[in-house]
């Protein structure tokens, strides 16, 4: 035996630098951050590939992301978030500082992690299913159209009637759903065949269709007690599984009631327990959590006293989640020793090391975003796939106007906005949305009025709209 046995090559296109290349779209600079990142998202999806007494003890590598406001620390988890083939949650530290939140709650946060997965275990198991839930649906669209065998006595056939000829035969028969199963359901079958094949050509496709359906809005309003909550028991779920469903008859078109159908049927097929075991099991192995504004949790100088107990106790609070420990939910127990936490924070008044020494210990790695240059600016300005010029153009152009900067127009807005950073408050890119807010406040408001197709912003106009924000001490103490 060597040491590889077992080991499985990783079998994900998700590389660290596929990674990299989609954060790129979205973020600009940050290397450093990218690349910490991706690398652990890949570690991910190594330790899978490893035999189970070796993952084991793999434990994972947490990231702590410092930099100035504004550069990019947010919006990298948001685009990771979105990236994740993983359970991936994003929480602010605050929210558990929050007056008049009862309890701290951190354990909920595993609890929306693990929510996560169960959608996102169920959707995949869904696609599994959709097949045999198409022919379970036929076969109970055919029921809805074929009467039922008494009433075929004396050839009133209204339902069938109905979607073939349109002879408006309205009568309602409210009938048990168990009909003796007789020979009569063979001569039935033939048409059932007849009618399955007319269904499956789309034929019966603008035809209306009474089907029964389960009545959602039936749904039991139960709110569980807080405690209950926190032991992670839905009382109104617990009830629903007790109680039968509530059936609703409603009249729709054949085309969606198969859709509806199949829906209803796929949820029936898919097993509940295998649902919860994999939700579990995905959460524990590959789960990521975001701990934003971390540093907003952290007292100067590690020292607590007074209101600032409340910070740190969210710290002591988040200690044993970060650590390793079970935390119960709806779906059980799930163990969160090898869950991934990348925090975030400005840290700019205080510094990492006045974390309670626990936590600390616990963000092995850590990586520097870097304040953003001019050049980094106009980049952010013009490069990225949602970038605030490309959202301003296309919203113009629902004037029917197009707007268009000149390369030296939004070199002058990053200089700008630059120059306004270094000598006031530093805000990082969010400088940009208020000066392309001032810079285009006038084009925005007169669109409308003018017979203008083109509007060429340029370096001129730039200063001309913008001066007085850089320039008047006054006015920019009120703007941010
Ligand atoms: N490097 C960057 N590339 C592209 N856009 C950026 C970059 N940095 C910041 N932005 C933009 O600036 C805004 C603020 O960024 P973000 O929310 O990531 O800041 P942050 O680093 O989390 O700051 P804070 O410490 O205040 O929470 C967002 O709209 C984001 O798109
Ligand atoms: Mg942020």
């Amino acid at each position: 035996m060597n040491e590889t046995s077992g080991i499985r090559r990783v079998d994900s296109p998700l590389t660290p630098s596929k990674i990299i290349e989609y954060l790129n779209r979205y973020i600009v600079g940050q290397e450093k951050a990218k690349r910490a990142v991706a690398v652990a998202m890949r570690n991910r999806l190594r330790r899978r590939a490893l035999p189970p007494e070796l993952a084991h003890e793999v434990v994972p590598k947490n990231i702590l992301m410092v930099g100035p406001t504004g550069v990019g620390k947010t919006e990298i988890a948001r685009r990771l978030a979105t990236l994740s083939s993983a359970p991936f949650i994003k929480v602010e530290a605050t929210k558990f500082t929050e007056v008049g939140y009862v309890g701290r709650d951190v354990e909920s946060i595993i609890r929306d992690l693990t929510e996560s997965a169960v959608s996102m275990v169920r959707r995949r198991m869904l696609e599994t299913v959709q097949a045999p839930a198409l022919e379970r649906a036929e076969q109970r669209l055919l029921d809805a159209l074929l009467p039922r065998p008494e009433r075929e006595r004396k050839f009133s056939m209204p339902g069938l009637m109905r979607v073939l000829g349109g002879t408006d035969s309205d009568e309602e028969d409210e009938e048990p759903d168990a009909a003796p199963q007789e020979p009569e359901e063979d001569r039935n079958s033939g048409t059932r065949t007849r009618l399955l094949t007319m269904l499956r050509e789309g034929r019966l496709d603008g035809r209306e269709v009474d089907i029964e359906v389960a009545d959602s809005a039936a749904a039991l309003p139960i709110f569980g007690a807080a405690g209950m909550d926190a032991m992670g028991i839905n009382m109104g779920e617990m009830l629903s599984g007790v109680l039968p469903k509530r059936m609703k008859k409603r009249r729709m078109k054949v085309q969606e009631a198969l859709r509806l159908l199949q829906s209803e049927e796929a949820e029936k097929l898919i097993d509940t327990d295998a649902l919860a075991r994999e939700a579990v099991d995905t959460v524990q192995e590959d789960g990521i959590v975001f701990l934003d504004e971390l540093d907003k949790v952290v007292v100067r100088g590690g020292n607590s006293s007074g209101p600032d107990v409340s910070r740190e106790g969210v710290q002591r609070d988040l200690l044993p989640i970060v650590e390793g420990s079970v935390v119960q939910t709806r779906y059980g127990p799930v163990r969160t020793d090898h869950i991934l936490f990348i925090a975030a924070g400005a840290f700019s008044g205080v510094k990492p090391s006045d974390l309670i020494p626990e936590l600390q210990g616990r963000f092995p790695i850590r990586v520097e975003l870097e304040p953003l240059s001019w050049e980094n600016l106009q980049q952010i300005l013009t490069e990225p796939e949602n970038s605030l010029i490309r959202q301003y153009k296309a919203l113009i152009s629902t004037e029917g106007a197009e707007l268009c900067f000149t390369e030296e127009a939004t070199a002058e807005i990053a200089k700008l906005a630059h120059k306004m950073n270094a000598e006031m408050e530093d805000i990082g890119a969010r400088r940009l949305h208020t000066m392309m807010e001032q810079l285009l406040e006038e084009i925005s408001f007169s669109v409308c009025d003018k017979e203008t197709e083109k509007i060429r912003i340029t370096p001129e106009l730039v200063r001309e709209r913008l001066s007085s924000l850089v320039e008047d001490r006054d006015i920019r103490r009120y703007l941010l």
